[in-house]
This record gives C-alpha cells, sequence and structure tokens, in this order.
C-alpha cells in the first residue's frame, strides 16, 4: 500500500469524524460557522492544522515530516534537509548561527539578505565584507569570484565561515564549484543564500545547485522560485561540517512552535512534483522561453538580460559569472525610460506585475507555472514600448548605472551599533560620524553603509548622487541619517 503523502492525510483529517478539541480556533469550520469568511480561505482552513496525533513534530521530526525533509534532500542531493515555514530568512538565521559561535567571524559578500546582516546583530558576529564587483557594462552586481575569497581566508585565519549570494535577485551565479573547493581546503563553512535558485539542478537548462557543487549549507526558497505557497523554503545540508544538533537547535528558535501543516503539505507536495515529473515540469517552460528570447533578438532600443543571449554568454566570459534562464532583466539604458517607467508602463498600461524596478531596468521572474500567455503578452508589450522608443526618438535616458561601493571601516561592532543611543544629523554633515542604521540602495540592496561604520565623504557623496538619481536609497530621511549619538 502507498502511503498517503502529507496533503493526503490533510485531506483525510479534514474528513474524519475526528473533533477538533486544538488548535486553530476556526476549528477548519468556517463554512459552518463563519459563513461570511472568504470562500478561499474557508477551502484552506479545511487542511489547516499544526502539530496533532497522527501528524509530527517539525523540531523533532520522526514521521510524515522526517519522510518528507528525506524526500527533499534526496531531490536536492543533500545528506539532510531542514524545513522552514519562515521562509529563507529562518533557514538562513539558522545557518548561520549553527556554523559560526556567537562574537565569531564570518567572511561575507556585502551583497547580502538583511537576514545575513541580523544574524550578525543578534549573534554578534563579526563580519568581514567582500564587495562584489559591478558586472561591466551593466548596472548589476555580481557576486563574489574564488580569488577574493582565498584571500580573506588568508588573511581572516580565525573566520568560520564564509557566505555568498548565489544566484543574486539578479541571477548571476558564482561559481561555487571553485569557491567550495577554496573554502574546503581553509577547512572553513561554506553557506550559500540560493534563496532564488530552488529550481537549480532540476533541469540541465539551469545552473546546478550549490548542494551539488559542494557548499555545505545552501538555502532556498521554494516560494520564489517553485511552485509552492509563500514563506516556505528548505534548508540543505551537505557532509558534517556542521553540527545537525546546532542546526535543530537554531531552527527551533528561529521559527514558530506551531508551523502550517498548509505550508509543508505545499512543500512535500512541490518535492512530489519534481520527483514525479524532473526535468519535464520546464518542458513548456524552456520553450515558450525559447520563442521569446528570438522574438526579443528584433528589440532595437530595449535590451533581454538572460542566460542563452548574446549578452549572458560575453558575460560569463568576462566574469565567469552564469545567469539564470528564470530571471527575465529588461534593460532600458538605450530608451529614454527609466526602469521605474517602464516598470510604471508595464503595470498600469499592459498589467503587467513585474518583480522589481532598478535604475535601467525591470525584472520578471519566470517560472514552471507561467503560461503560454503570459510570455505572450510580456512579447507584445515589449515590442510596442520597444516601437514606441525607436519612433519617440527622445534623448537615451540619464546614466543610472551603479557606482563603486566605498569601503568603510568598522569603528564599533553592527550589534553595539544597533543598540546604541542614536542621533540624527542631515546628510551633508555626515561625514567623520558612525552610522547608527543601514543605509541601502535597494536594489540591489547592498549596504553603502552599515551600523557602526564610519562614514567618509566618499560615501555621502555617493549617497547623495543615488538620490539625485531618484534612485530607492533607504535610510535617509528627510536628508538627514541615523548617527550613534556621542555620550
Ligand atoms: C537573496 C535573498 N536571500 C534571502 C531572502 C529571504 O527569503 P524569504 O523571503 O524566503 O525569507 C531574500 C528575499 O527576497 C533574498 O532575495
Amino acid at each position: 500500500m502507498t502511503q498517503r503523502t502529507l496533503a493526503e492525510s490533510l485531506a483525510a483529517y479534514a474528513d474524519s469524524d475526528y473533533y477538533p478539541f486544538h488548535m486553530p480556533g476556526h476549528k477548519r469550520r468556517l463554512t459552518e460557522t463563519l459563513p461570511d469568511f472568504p470562500e478561499a480561505l474557508q477551502r484552506a482552513a479545511r487542511l489547516d492544522i499544526t502539530e496533532i496525533d497522527g501528524f509530527d513534530n517539525l523540531h523533532d521530526p520522526e514521521g510524515i515530516l522526517k519522510d518528507a525533509e528525506e524526500k527533499a534532500a534526496a531531490l536536492y542531493g543533500a545528506d539532510r534537509c531542514y524545513y522552514s515555514v519562515n521562509g529563507s530568512t529562518a533557514g538562513l538565521l539558522t545557518a548561520i548561527s549553527a556554523a559560526v559561535p556567537e562574537g565569531g567571524k564570518l567572511i561575507l559578500a556585502r551583497n547580502c539578505h538583511k537576514a545575513v546582516y541580523h544574524s550578525i546583530y543578534l549573534r554578534r558576529l563579526m563580519p568581514v565584507y567582500l564587495y562584489p564587483d559591478i558586472v561591466p557594462g551593466t548596472s548589476l552586481a555580481g557576486t563574489l569570484t574564488k580569488e577574493q575569497i582565498e584571500a580573506a581566508l588568508i588573511q581572516n585565519p580565525d573566520a568560520s565561515a564564509v557566505l555568498l549570494t548565489s544566484p543574486t535577485y539578479d541571477g548571476i551565479t558564482a561559481d561555487i564549484a571553485s569557491i567550495a573547493e577554496t573554502v574546503h581546503r581553509f577547512g572553513k563553512t561554506l553557506i550559500v543564500d540560493a534563496a532564488h535558485g530552488a529550481h537549480f539542478g532540476f533541469h540541465p537548462g539551469f545552473p546546478k545547485s550549490p548542494v551539488a557543487l559542494g557548499a555545505d549549507l545552501t538555502i532556498v526558497s521554494l516560494h520564489k522560485t517553485m511552485p509552492c505557497l509563500t514563506q516556505t523554503a528548505l534548508l540543505l545540508q551537505k557532509g558534517s561540517r556542521v553540527s545537525t544538533e546546532r542546526l535543530r537547535l537554531f531552527e527551533g528558535i528561529y521559527q514558530t512552535s506551531s508551523p502550517s501543516y498548509l505550508m509543508m503539505a505545499a512543500m512535500d507536495s512541490c518535492m512530489d512534483m519534481v520527483k514525479k515529473h524532473g526535468a519535464g515540469l520546464w518542458d513548456s517552460f524552456f520553450t515558450e522561453r525559447e520563442r521569446f528570447l528570438e522574438r526579443c533578438s528584433s528589440l532595437k532600443r530595449l535590451q533581454v538580460l538572460t542566460d542563452g543571449t548574446k549578452w549572458s554568454r560575453k558575460m560569463t566570459s568576462e566574469t565567469g559569472f552564469l545567469m539564470d534562464s528564470g530571471k527575465i532583466l529588461s534593460e532600458t539604458s538605450k530608451t529614454c525610460l527609466t526602469g521605474k517607467r517602464f516598470y510604471d508602463i508595464l503595470l498600469k498600461q499592459y498589467h503587467l506585475q513585474m518583480e522589481m524596478a532598478a535604475g535601467n531596468y525591470v525584472t520578471a521572474i519566470m517560472t514552471c507555472c507561467d503560461t503560454a500567455d503570459g510570455w505572450q503578452r510580456l512579447w507584445d508589450a515589449l515590442k510596442e514600448i520597444d516601437d514606441f522608443c525607436v519612433a519617440a526618438d527622445e534623448p537615451v535616458q540619464e546614466n543610472r548605472k551603479l557606482l563603486a561601493y566605498p569601503v568603510l571601516k568598522q569603528q564599533i561592532s553592527l550589534t553595539d551599533a544597533l543598540d546604541a543611543s542614536k542621533a540624527q544629523v542631515p546628510l551633508t554633515e555626515a561625514a567623520g560620524q558612525t552610522a547608527g542604521t543601514f543605509i541601502n540602495l535597494y536594489p540591489p540592496g547592498i549596504p553603502i553603509v552599515a551600523p557602526g561604520e564610519q562614514i567618509t565623504q566618499e560615501a555621502v557623496d555617493v549617497i547623495t548622487r543615488y538620490r539625485q538619481m531618484s534612485l530607492p536609497v533607504q535610510g535617509v530621511d528627510h536628508d538627514a541619517i541615523t548617527i550613534l549619538k556621542l555620550c
């Protein structure tokens, strides 16, 4: 007899005569008790339980969740998998806390997600930042190279781990195999934030998964690029450089004690789909994508940046980075449009909701769930806007390229800086002060200034320049920034 899946077990429980004297308070019976509750939510509530008899315990899995985690681990080629119902955020907090002792040193890419900075804060870590170069001829931040990491490991023999983002939000992927070999030669742990790469390794058209390339801990958000519910992610472990007990400890600290079985059933069903269909799940994705790219090669002003284009071949040969086929970046630097204006046109005139707008590009996330109609609508819009740009022949937009990130001196620790008393100063008077908060250009989300760092005139100039370009700078409020209060 085949075992029930998690989703089938939930459906069977919903249909059973067990009376729920347990959480959640909706008792799975919203239809009868609260008919005004929206219908879609009523259907979800039927399957919405947390840990009860016959199911399992996320923080000490022994039954159905243990099987589900093992299934996911096997599909990614990992030795162990830890479900996260709090996204890659909890996966990153867990991985870093388990791999680096409190107060320890972490070598990390400066373009890491804020969850990484939050772990530095919570565990009082000493960060060693490595700055990714900007991809030549673009406004895209790259990722780290083996050489950068090797140099940092030589200079910081007391570091416990190296952490980088691959793929980045833009889909740029590092040479994880060489980086893993380097990190392991120094006896350290490699953590890869692959939140945007949950689909990697499942089709030959995508880069390989960091798990297969030697990362010790890889974090993937199923909800970002796979058919799964929001908040679902996996922490995947290869080898035993990091203690499994510590991973379980921190996974339990950073996640709720009432995990949603709805989310976990979605994760299990997502893994079942991959197991059943394998690469075939992406057949129509690659067919549609090829047709789309062929059409895009006729665009005159807009440029599409993704894997399989002339641009990506050049980018890979110059930098060694690969590009994710699931990210479609439409670039506007040869048009009169800024990225934001282009984004607004796509949204308002074409009802196309993009993932994000940057200074001179917009990003679309494409997955195996995209329809032929979706690809067609994106192409139709790009073609019309491109034609408009050619006909209008307006001056090309002002240069919105990324500036070099200033390298700043850490005056006091990030944790001490975030906990200290703060004051506000006008940005124009900030040089020489110690930062009390993050100042980010978002996207790409690389802090120009991190808490505890000494603000230089160069940093003020970079922030001012971005603000003059109307790019989204976080951490500046009414021309003022937060610094540490002098006692
Ligand atoms: C690179 C990167 N890492 C981690 C995260 C956090 O992922 P989640 O939203 O699944 O918690 C994000 C979110 O956008 C991200 O872009």
